[in-house]
């Protein structure tokens, strides 16, 4: 006898008709010989049960303040931090936790039960890394929150900002974060990283630098990051997030590129809803996607998160933090329709930006969190291309969130109607 029992799930893998058996908040059995019985039985049949979405990079301290004190007319990156510098001092930490529990609930509904959010800490107050503090003790039953400190207004360009970004780490933020393309120079961007990795690696914590969001192909800050990663041991330990100028790097150069970044073992988090929209905006036509080479480094070998980035923000006013919305876009703007391009976009929601986040227990085998979303659809595929109901929503063996089976897709998920891929 189990606590909870799903029969019958579809797995990311391709196997079908699988039972999962949960006791005690952990996985015990996969696909049990015997017929398991629980206290709760769900049905899943025909369904694709995954581990939860997990978000690499989001922006909780920024969220939800869509139109304060105004709205970013030119839609790019600039004015979108020009506008969350007017909004700064008028934060207040009680407004930032009250929008973060708003978006979590919705993060929850969806299925994201893990999330890294950067916070600025370009603020001598701090206020948003008291707050988001707060949130990650608050919210700890239902999602995992880490924490980067982001010096939004560049670490050397701001002059309080080594200070500040000292002062967070010691409050308990988890991960050191950076802004390269904006500080003065190319050369302050460079020692910028230098400095943030040595912070790193003296006290053992990760590393997630914005890195390179810019159009300018000349913007190489990846070279120095994967650098430092080698220099100082952090292989495996280091996120560069964005990467868009790599869109728009000479081809020789970013063969010379890649490979370094596979051996350093460096994560690419590129946030294809916001590179989309925010890149680009200096070009006439053609106009370019702005997302980085998401297809080459997959086939490289480097591991590939997604992050969602913004919701309803300074930098972006739609969302509602869903995973798959992410991957949607990843999948058009990255060109990644072939089938196990698609599949591999379902990774960079779930497994792979878990690794990035170095999440303990995460999966479906026996021995992880038993933290689950179960989808109305039949397969990664059809995830993405529904972006469907979450049916249930998992955490430590007790649904948290449930959401009605859409019954107009009932027949549209029968088998005549859907096209079965093979894995
Ligand atoms: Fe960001």
């Amino acid at each position: 006898m189990f606590d909870l029992v799903i029969k019958n799930a579809n797995l990311p893998d391709g196997r079908h008709g699988i039972d999962i058996a949960v006791n005690d908040g952990r996985i015990v059995e996969v696909d049990p010989t015997s017929p398991p019985f629980g206290d709760e039985t769900i049905d899943a049949t025909g369904c694709l049960v995954s581990p939860p979405f997990v978000d690499p990079h989001f922006h909780m301290d920024a969220t939800l303040s869509l139109g304060l004190p105004r709205l970013n007319e030119s839609g790019t990156l600039l004015e979108g931090i020009a506008l969350w510098g007017e909004l700064k001092p008028h934060l207040t930490v009680e407004a930032i936790k009250q929008r973060a529990h708003a978006l979590t609930k919705w993060s929850i509904a969806k299925g994201v039960l893990a999330i890294r959010s950067h916070v600025d800490v370009c603020d001598d107050r701090l206020l948003a890394v008291e707050a988001l503090l707060e949130i990650r003790q608050e919210i700890a039953p239902w999602i995992d929150l880490q924490l980067v400190a982001f010096p939004q207004d560049g670490y050397l360009r701001s002059p309080t900002a080594a200070a500040n970004l000292k002062r967070a780490l010691d409050m308990g933020v988890d991960v050191v974060g950076g802004i390269p393309h904006f500080e003065r120079t190319m050369a302050d961007g460079a020692a910028s990283v230098t400095a943030l990795c040595e912070i790193a690696a003296r006290r053992g914590l990760l590393v997630d630098m914005h890195c390179d969001e810019t159009d300018d192909s000349m913007s190489r800050h990846i070279e120095t990051l994967i650098y430092e990663t080698q220099r100082l041991g952090l292989q495996g330990r280091v996120a560069g997030s964005h990467l868009t100028s790599m869109h728009s790097m000479d081809n020789y150069y970013v063969s010379k590129l890649l490979p370094l970044m596979a051996e350093a073992d460096v994560t690419a988090i590129p946030n294809p809803l916001i590179n989309a929209t925010i890149q680009g905006r200096h070009d006439t036509y053609p106009k370019r996607r702005g997302l980085t080479r998401v297809k080459e480094m997959t086939e490289q070998g480097i591991n590939v998160a997604l992050g969602h980035d913004c919701v309803m923000d300074p930098w972006y006013s739609l969302g509602s933090h869903d995973m798959l919305e992410v991957a949607h876009m990843a999948v058009h703007t990255g060109h990644m329709t072939g089938v196990g391009q698609m599949q591999a976009m379902f990774k960079a929601v779930t497994e792979n930006s878990a690794k990035v986040m170095h999440l303990d227990g995460y999966g479906l085998e026996p021995g992880c969190n038993a933290d689950m979303v179960i989808l109305q659809a039949r397969d990664p595929i059809d995830a993405i291309r529904l972006k469907p109901a979450r049916l249930f929503v998992i955490r430590r063996g007790k649904v948290i969130s449930r959401t009605a089976p859409v019954a107009a897709l009932l027949d549209l998920n029968d088998e005549h109607h859907t096209v079965t891929f093979q894995n």
